[in-house]
């Protein structure tokens, strides 16, 4: 895609006043096709239907970029809600969560205790908990908190994002935690990360091949059939075993492909985003591919809608004029 464009998406994801704007609009834009309701009860009928097809789910209460601790201390009580759901239920279902909603950038502590009580809690539950992994800003402060836990707890485990130089240092070094391994969804500087296509999707084959031959337990995170193809291969030629590896995607894409996988006998995770705060991962989803815009496009835009998109378009313009000044 244009990078231009993905620019774009990426700078309307991080758009403070959309972003708020949207919690107050309800589901919209096309939204309702990726992000599974606004609330638990709704979650929950959606984690229900595709445990009946023998998909088990990553549940992720959307919000990311909090800078306010009461914002920070009700996502803590929503994810020890949803971990409440996933038991009463008896949900196949465990939790993604963002160190950035639970206050990495407030306070290192006041994160920490806020990651403590959730991973406490879902211990007592036997429920696995994700480590979402962010732009790079917040990467090593992401695995700092990992580091404080893994002493004292199994049940966590994190992402590695192939666009990174130092992804493979980080997957040798957290080999036996359940690792996602995922292509990488923000926007980063070239002295930090590949740029182009073809790299990432190399350095992608080579950290999934490794971490199949050598970690514990790979979560394959992608839409990308030409990887998951290699991948089919590639665990058969070295006797790989179904349960040592799974694929994952996001909820409401390619799910034709989603219930191929799980008839064919892999073991498949869908990732179900739920939450009034949609709209930053709505835009990156935009941000990663040309064709997500069918969902956009085949809605029809309130007027408050265009014109906040609007005015954030001349933003994002204006802003690159004045970089390349
Ligand atoms: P990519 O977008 O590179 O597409 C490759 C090809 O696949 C396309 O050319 C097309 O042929 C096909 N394709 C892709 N999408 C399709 C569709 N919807 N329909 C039909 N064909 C399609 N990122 C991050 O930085 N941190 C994180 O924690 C996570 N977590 C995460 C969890 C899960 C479950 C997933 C699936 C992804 C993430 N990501 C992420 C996002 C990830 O880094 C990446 O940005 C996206 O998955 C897009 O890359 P893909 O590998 O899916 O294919």
């Amino acid at each position: 895609m244009d990078n231009a464009v993905r620019n774009f998406f990426i700078y309307l994801s991080q758009n403070k006043t959309l972003n708020q704007g949207a919690k107050k609009w309800g589901l919209r834009l096309g939204a309702q096709n990726v992000v599974a309701g606004t609330n638990i009860d709704e979650m929950v009928e959606s984690v229900k239907k595709l445990n009946a097809d023998g998909i088990s789910c990553t549940i992720d209460n959307l919000g990311e970029f909090v800078f306010e601790k009461e914002v920070a201390l009700a996502a803590k009580e929503q994810i020890l809600n949803v971990i409440e759901a996933i038991h009463e239920n008896n949900l196949d279902a465990h939790i993604s969560l963002k160190p950035s909603q639970l206050g990495l950038d407030i306070d290192h502590d006041f994160c920490l205790n806020n990651l403590t009580e959730i991973v406490k809690k879902a211990h007592e539950y036997n429920i696995f908990i994700n480590f979402d992994m962010e732009d790079y800003a917040r990467l090593q402060a992401s695995f700092d908190l990992l580091d404080k836990f893994s002493s004292t707890y199994d049940n966590i485990g994190t992402v590695i994002q192939a666009y990174f130089f130092r992804a493979k240092e980080d997957i040798e070094k957290y080999k036996n935690f359940r690792l996602r391994i995922v292509k990488g969804a923000y926007k980063e500087d070239e002295a930090v990360a590949y740029q182009h296509k073809q790299e990432i999707d190399r350095n992608y084959i080579e950290l999934i091949e490794w971490h199949l031959l050598n970690g514990t337990f790979t979560s394959i995170a992608t839409h990308d059939h030409l990887v998951i193809n290699h991948v089919k291969d590639f665990v058969q030629k070295h006797n790989i075993s179904k349960d040592k590896f799974e694929f994952q995607m996001l909820y409401g894409f390619r799910v034709d492909m989603q219930h191929e996988l799980v008839k064919e006998g892999y073991q498949f995770c869908t990732y179900v985003p739920f939450g009034e705060d949609w709209y930053g991962y709505f835009m990156r989803r935009l941000a990663e591919r040309p064709q997500n815009l069918n969902l956009l496009v085949k809605q029809v835009f309130n007027k408050k809608t265009n014109t906040l998109i609007g005015v954030a378009a001349a933003g994002f313009l204006l802003g690159r004029l004045t970089k390349r000044k």
